[in-house]
């Protein structure tokens, strides 16, 4: 069988405070995106990761073998599969890659298994394999609060164009995390602001509501992200921020075709370029 594993970014994040067990408190509008890893899932006697597209570990430390061990475990299943993932999200990116890759192999093992999980079940699992998880298992708009366990679907946005630009190096989640808490003014966005024109479709509303509390910290690591946002900005995106803990940037666009021509006239920067949309998965 074969899944999508989509990329996510988040429209307005706010860090509230650090949680008893080292995570932080978060509220977040994440908003899956078209761009999708592909995950492929075959018979085997053990549970065996291959990847394409990208060099990455393939046992534990990867999220998909985690993921699907954990799955195994949970359900004291005895069999096996081989997983093959094809990578075309940037990774240690602010984009969820990760993540997608956990979710799709939990929703397609659970299938092919035949375990029968319901999707509760399947994103208690998944927020024990990665905080990001739970969203990725639902996808489309929602707010996310916890460590990223509760998940609430809001309304789909139109399908709005979205250039992502990455830097040539990713960043750790922790590490942006650690930074944050020596930070003295965190900003905090108006993730109301965001959920009232989330809820009401109004995108003027939405991309003048962009913000992330984990902005300024990982800007200050990396000054380039600053850079960016203003080639992003100026070449036409309706508003602009960075995704996560970053370092990936997205504009917005009113469609498709407006963000193309408007990644074609930034190309050549240092930096490499996606060109996708908001994505809303089949009910
Ligand atoms: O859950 P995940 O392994 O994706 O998180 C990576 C790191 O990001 C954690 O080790 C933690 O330092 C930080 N994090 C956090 N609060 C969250 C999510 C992640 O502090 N809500």
């Amino acid at each position: 069988m074969l899944a999508g594993a989509y990329a996510k970014i988040n429209l307005v994040l706010d860090v509230l405070g650090t949680r008893p067990d080292g995570y932080h408190e978060l509220a977040t509008v994440m908003q899956t995106l078209e761009l999708h890893d592909s995950v492929e899932i075959k018979e085997a006697r053990e549970i065996e990761l291959v990847v394409e597209g990208a060099v990455l570990p393939t046992g534990p430390c990867n999220l998909a073998f985690r993921a699907a061990d954990v799955l195994r475990r949970r359900v004291g299943y005895t069999g096996g599969a081989r997983i093959k993932l094809v990578k075309r999200i940037p990774l240690a990116a602010g984009l969820a890659g990760g993540s997608a890759d956990a979710a799709a192999v939990l929703r397609g093992l659970n299938n092919f298994w035949g375990l029968g999980m319901q999707s509760g079940e399947l994103e208690e699992i998944g927020a024990a394999v990665g905080s990001d998880v739970p969203f990725c298992l639902r996808g489309g708009t929602a707010l996310v609060r916890g460590r990223g366990e509760r998940v609430e679907p809001l309304p789909g946005l139109p399908p709005l164009g979205v250039v992502l630009a990455k830097p040539p190096f990713g960043v750790s989640t922790a590490l942006v995390y650690n930074r944050y808490d020596d930070t003295k003014d965190p900003l905090h966005p108006d993730v109301q602001g965001m959920l009232q024109a989330v809820r009401s479709g109004d995108v003027n509303g939405v991309v003048t509501r962009l913000g992330n509390s984990l902005e300024a910290v990982t800007l200050a690591m990396h000054p380039e992200i600053g850079e960016i946002k203003s080639v992003l900005a100026a070449a036409g995106a309706l508003g602009v921020l960075m995704s996560g803990s970053g370092p990936t940037v997205f504009g917005l666009f009113e469609n498709l075709s407006t963000a193309r021509q408007a990644a074609d006239r930034i190309r050549g920067g240092n930096f490499g370029l996606w060109v996708t949309k908001l994505y809303t998965p089949p009910a």
